[in-house]
């Protein structure tokens, strides 16, 4: 006997008009993204067959590893936008943000007000999936006396706020956005980081959402799309990204 497997909700049809996408790597050789222009090129393409209208990538800026300045980040935006409109991906509006991982370069960033913001005041941060940072007060003070939003990518990963729910109230409380990875939905970083997904949904610890797509496997998996409930879930959060249209 065969057994169909429930079918999915695909991606697409959860998309709500004028969805804007605010955590990616698609800005080709500054980070572990896409690795060329034309890389860049087809998943922006695709993009906007499935209906995404605006897309702010956010490379990396991480010390010891990927130090992107606002310069090269900005740089590297131009080049791909030279080729865009002649490969025919002309709908999808491109913008550039960073996607600030909260280490000693972002504090000097700060204070040298050297930041890309998302959208307005809005800026992406993220922390180590091994721990917060050990100065994480001080870093909140930094943010908050520089006048920016901060909006935290993929609370669902970091495993050690897991059964610490307080950490996060008190995160929120001191102003901190949170923003979900869609592929934490697909089951893409383990079944772990999904049942973390769903509580934080649940809990209504979400603000806003992201692709944070890097590759085309990782585009593979996340058109495949979601499951009923889970879909009918995300589908009412992903509204919320209409803000920073
Ligand atoms: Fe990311």
């Amino acid at each position: 006997m065969l057994f169909l497997r429930k079918k999915d909700v695909p991606f697409h049809q959860i998309i709500p008009e004028g969805y804007v996408d605010i955590h990616s790597h698609l800005l080709h050789g500054i980070d572990d993204g896409v690795k060329t222009i034309y890389q860049s090129t087809y998943i922006l393409e695709q993009f906007e067959k499935l209906g995404i209208q605006k897309v702010i990538t956010t490379p990396h800026v991480l010390k010891d590893i990927w130090p992107n300045s606002s310069k090269t980040i900005l740089k590297t935006l131009k080049e791909l936008k030279t080729v865009l409109t002649p490969l025919g991906v002309s709908k999808i509006e491109l913008h550039a943000s960073a996607e600030y991982m909260m280490d000693d370069l972002f504090l000097e960033r700060l204070k040298n007000k050297d930041i890309l913001p998302l959208h307005q005041d809005y800026i992406l941060v993220e922390m180590s999936t091994f721990s917060p940072p050990i100065n994480l007060k001080e870093i909140i003070f930094e943010i908050k006396l520089a006048g920016y939003i901060p909006v935290l990518a993929h609370p669902e990963r970091y495993s050690f706020y897991q059964n610490n729910l307080k950490e996060y109230d008190e995160l929120k409380n001191l102003g901190f956005l949170f923003q979900l990875n869609l592929l934490s939905l697909s089951g893409y970083y383990g079944k772990d980081i999904k049942s973390f997904s769903k509580k934080l949904i649940d809990y209504n610890y979400i603000d806003f959402t992201g692709t944070d797509i890097h590759n085309y496997y990782q585009l593979e998996i996340l058109e495949k799309g979601f499951n009923t409930p889970i879909a009918k879930k995300v589908e009412t959060i992903m509204r919320n990204n209409l803000i920073f249209s």
